[in-house]
C-alpha cells in the first residue's frame, strides 16, 4: 500500500497509474471532495501536518509519499526516526520545501543557478536595504521570491525598482514569508528535466519546452525548442542532483535556457506538471514511475513514444462555467487526451490537461489548443506562435 499526504490532482493520477498495477494507494486529504479523494475509498481525511492522522496513514501503508511541498519536514523527521518509509526522504524534501536551501546545495555542488541573495529577517539592516545591496551589485529588476509554500507564482513578485522592492519586502515581514531576492534572468524559454531515481537506477525522460504566464505552467512540448546538446546537459544535471541527494520517486528539474546556457530554476520532488505529457507521450508514465520508485520496483523506459507531444493545461473559463460540460467539443478533436480532474470550477483555475501525441510539433500543439480551447481555456496572448494554435 502506497500512502500519498495530499490528494490533489497529482494523487489522483498516481492512483489511476498505480490501479493498472493492482496497488492500493491510501490518502491523506483535507477534503472529502479533493481531487484525488473522488477516486477512491481509502481516504483519511487531515491536513498535511497533522501528527495524528499522518501516523494513522503510516499505519495503514508501505511507504509513504507526497502530492505537495505543504508539509512540516521536522515532523517528518520522527517518522523517519521511527522507521517509517518515507519516499522521497526528508533530507531530500527540503530541496523542494525550502527554495533558499535549495539554492544553497546547488551552488555549493558548483550547478549553474541565478545570481541570488537570501534575504535575512535577523540582520538589523531592513529586508529592503539587503535587497538594494543585492541591486548594487547586479542591478534592476530583479525578482523577489517567497522561499516556501509559493506555486504556480504566487510567491514570486518580478520588482522593477527599489520602491517596488520594499513594498513587497513589507508585505511579506508583516506575513512573517522569508525571501529571497534574485536576478532577473532574460529568458529565452523555459525547460523541464524530468528523473525517476531508486536507490539502483536513476531514468532521465526527454526534456520539454515548457511556457508559464504570469509563473503558470500553460503549455509544453516535447522536444519543442529545446536542442539535443541543451537536453542532454539537462538530463545530465537532473540526475547529478538525484544521485547527490539521493532521491527516491520522481523529480523535476525546472531550468531556464538564457544565451548558451541553462540555469536551474526549481525542484519539484515529485510528479510535475511538466511530466503529464508521459502519460501518452512516453513508455511509461511519470505516475506509473514514481510508484514504482518508492516501492523498489524496476522502473519502466523513459524514451518518448512519439516524436513529438504537446500538452495544454484546461483553465476554468471567466464565467465560472464547468469546462466538463464541454467535454464533447474536446474529444472532437482526433488524438485529444483529455483529463480533467474533477475540482470544483472556479475561473482560472487549473482544472485538467490535454495531451496530443504526433509526428509533427505545430500539428501536436494546434489540437491540443484546440481541444483546450473547445473546453474553455483561452490562449494567452503571449503563448509563441499563437497564430499557430488558432
Ligand atoms: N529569476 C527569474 N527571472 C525571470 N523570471 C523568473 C525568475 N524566477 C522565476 N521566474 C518566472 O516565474 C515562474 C515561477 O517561478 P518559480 O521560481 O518556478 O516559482 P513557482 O514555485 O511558483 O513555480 C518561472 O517559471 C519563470 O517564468
Ligand atoms: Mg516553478
Amino acid at each position: 500500500m502506497v500512502g500519498i499526504v495530499g490528494a490533489g490532482q497529482l494523487a489522483r493520477m498516481t492512483i489511476e497509474a498505480a490501479s493498472a498495477l493492482g496497488i492500493p494507494v491510501v490518502l491523506l486529504a483535507e477534503e472529502p471532495t479533493s481531487a484525488g479523494a473522488q477516486i477512491t475509498s481509502r481516504v483519511l481525511l487531515g491536513a498535511p501536518t497533522d501528527a495524528g492522522q499522518l501516523w494513522a496513514l503510516a499505519a495503514r501503508c508501505d511507504v509513504m509519499t507526497f502530492d505537495h511541498e505543504h508539509i512540516d519536514l521536522e515532523m517528518l523527521t520522527t517518522f523517519e526516526e521511527a522507521g517509517v518509509a518515507v519516499r522521497p526522504g526528508v533530507e531530500a524534501m527540503r530541496m523542494g520545501v525550502d527554495k533558499a536551501h535549495m539554492r544553497e546545495t546547488l551552488r555549493a555542488a558548483g550547478l549553474p543557478v541565478a545570481q541570488y541573495a537570501v534575504l535575512d529577517p535577523t540582520d538589523p539592516r531592513p529586508l529592503a536595504t539587503q535587497v538594494q545591496d543585492f541591486a548594487s551589485v547586479y542591478g534592476w529588476p530583479l525578482v523577489l521570491k517567497a522561499s516556501r509554500d509559493g506555486y504556480d507564482g504566487k510567491g514570486v513578485w518580478p520588482v522593477a525598482n527599489p520602491a517596488a522592492a520594499a513594498s513587497v519586502c513589507a508585505r511579506a515581514e508583516a506575513a512573517g514569508i522569508p525571501l529571497m531576492v534574485e536576478i532577473h534572468v532574460p529568458i529565452d524559454f523555459e525547460l523541464s528535466a524530468l528523473v525517476v531515481r531508486r536507490a539502483s537506477e536513476t531514468r532521465a525522460w526527454p526534456v520539454v519546452e515548457t511556457t508559464q504566464v504570469n509563473g503558470v505552467c500553460r503549455e509544453l512540448v516535447m522536444p519543442g525548442q529545446v536542442t539535443p546538446a541543451m537536453a542532454t546537459s539537462a538530463q545530465a544535471l537532473a540526475v547529478q542532483i538525484a544521485d547527490a541527494i539521493g532521491l527516491v520517486g520522481v523529480m523535476a528539474v525546472e531550468l531556464f535556457a538564457t544565451g548558451d546556457t541553462v540555469l536551474v530554476n526549481e525542484l519539484a520532488l515529485r510528479p510535475h506538471n511538466s511530466g503529464h505529457w508521459t502519460i501518452e507521450g512516453s513508455v511509461t508514465s511519470q505516475f506509473e514511475n514514481h510508484v514504482r520508485a518508492v516501492l523498489d520496483l524496476p522502473l519502466g523506459s523513459t524514451e518518448a513514444a512519439f516524436p513529438h507531444v504537446a500538452t495544454v493545461n484546461v483553465f476554468g473559463p471567466a464565467d465560472g462555467s464547468d469546462p466538463s460540460g464541454r467535454l464533447a467539443g474536446a474529444l472532437a478533436v482526433e488524438g485529444a487526451h483529455v483529463h480533467l480532474y474533477g475540482k470544483e470550477p472556479r475561473a482560472g483555475r487549473k482544472l485538467g490537461h490535454v495531451t496530443v501525441c504526433g509526428a509533427d510539433q505545430s500539428d501536436v500543439r494546434n489540437r491540443a489548443w484546440r481541444a483546450a480551447r473547445a473546453l474553455g481555456t483561452q490562449v494567452p496572448t503571449s503563448v509563441s506562435g499563437q497564430a499557430a494554435v488558432r
